[in-house]
């Protein structure tokens, strides 16, 4: 059944790219969208940011028409500011605003924001249905399961949330202490979507990193649609090979290695065009060795992408490693990036950095 957030129609099984930040910009977007993400979201901004004017915060609500049906998501913990964002956002005009209350980083809860409004339902309640009452666009909320073990409040927070108008909810199935640790819990994802009093469209979140997982993760939890982070990371076909084995019930082959240096390239492409040519190269420098994962003997090659300064040189390295890589035609297989970006804890190690909301991600 095709699912519809308010008026906007999704497919059947919609896959969402989930908000990152520091990773879901324009250029990330574009490869995911091209892969077959269905809805995607902007990074989150801080309403407080927004108001202010911020240069950071605005650039964050940059999108292009190819990405819609998008949604640009927001955080905070005060009413006004989040009316007054709403009403930002709505002036540029995406398909819809997201609420994020799960972020779970000391930064933001500290300002009570994020997951740190998990802890009262009715603040959650009178901020929803403030930006509710400050746009015409269908507002979402992004959040987890509660703020700790002995508080998982989800299914009275998706029951008062719908009753003030939200238009579809994603779970993230874990708690604020879980940070991003041990396994998300779908238990109660598929309670929230199961429970008769819920008719908006509740979307499952954590740990989907196989086209198998997800379609048992559906079937078993009932959910209208998933929404995937890290998998894409370096990884975009995530999405497409996750629509082939429901469709089909058939694993697609994974992609060769003319595809991913194609899609890198396209990613380099997009980045330089939206945040110029130095930005534009720095940025991409932690995409590379998610995007080279499982090539052996790669460690020289994604040295030297690091080490590159114009377009032209990334782009010579990368089609070097396409004629060598095509010779040696290593067998491709999907990389597991979850453990990847969430604590590096893997052989091909890449460096770790912390984004400004504390997330940890690879470069
Ligand atoms: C690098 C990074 C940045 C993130 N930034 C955001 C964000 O801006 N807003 C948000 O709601 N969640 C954010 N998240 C959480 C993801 O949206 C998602 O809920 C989480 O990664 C679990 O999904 P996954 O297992 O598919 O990655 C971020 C996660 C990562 C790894």
């Amino acid at each position: 059944m095709p699912v519809k957030i308010g008026s906007i129609p999704l497919p059947d099984f919609p896959l969402l790219l989930a908000p990152m930040e520091d990773v879901s910009d324009p250029p990330f977007r574009f490869v995911c969208k091209q892969n077959g993400a269905d809805l995607m979201y902007s990074e989150f901004i801080s309403s407080e940011g927004l108001i202010r004017d911020a240069i950071k915060s605005r650039q964050k609500l940059d999108f292009s028409e190819f990405e819609r049906p998008f949604g640009i998501q927001m955080f905070g913990g005060d009413e006004e500011a989040l009316s007054l964002s709403a009403k930002i956002i709505d002036a540029v005009q995406p398909d819809l605003v997201d609420i994020n209350f799960g972020c779970p980083v000391k930064k933001v809860v500290c300002k009570g924001a994020g997951a740190a409004v998990l802890k009262d339902v009715d603040l959650m309640v009178r901020l929803t249905e403030a930006v509710v009452r400050s746009t015409a666009l269908p507002v979402t909320v992004k959040t987890r399961l509660g703020w700790d073990e002995q508080s998982k409040n989800i299914e009275e927070v998706a029951e008062r949330l719908q009753d003030v108008g939200i238009k579809a909810l994603t779970i993230h199935g874990r708690t604020r202490s879980q940070l991003y640790k041990g396994e998300a819990d779908w238990q109660l994802i598929g309670a929230v979507k199961n429970n008769p009093r819920i008719t908006i469209p509740v979307f499952g979140n954590g740990d989907i990193d196989s086209p198998e997982k997800a379609v048992v993760y559906k079937e078993r939890y009932g959910v209208d649609g998933l929404m995937i982070g890290r998998s894409a990371i370096g990884y975009p076909w995530v999405f497409r090979e996750i629509k082939h084995y429901h469709q089909t019930g058939s694993l697609l082959s994974p992609p060769t290695i003319e595809e991913r240096i194609g899609v890198c390239l396209t990613h380099l492409q997009k980045s330089v065009e939206w945040k110029g040519p130095v930005l534009g190269i720095l940025e991409m420098r932690r995409h590379y060795a998610n995007y080279l994962k499982g090539l052996p003997h790669i460690k020289d090659y994604r040295l030297q992408l690091v080490q590159a300064k114009t377009q032209e040189e990334v782009t010579s390295v990368l089609l070097e490693i396409k004629e060598k890589y095509l010779q040696l035609n290593p067998v491709q297989s999907r990389p597991n990036v979850l453990n990847h970006v969430s604590d590096c804890s893997f052989t091909d190690k890449p460096t770790c950095f912390q984004n400004s909301a504390g997330f940890t991600t690879v470069q």
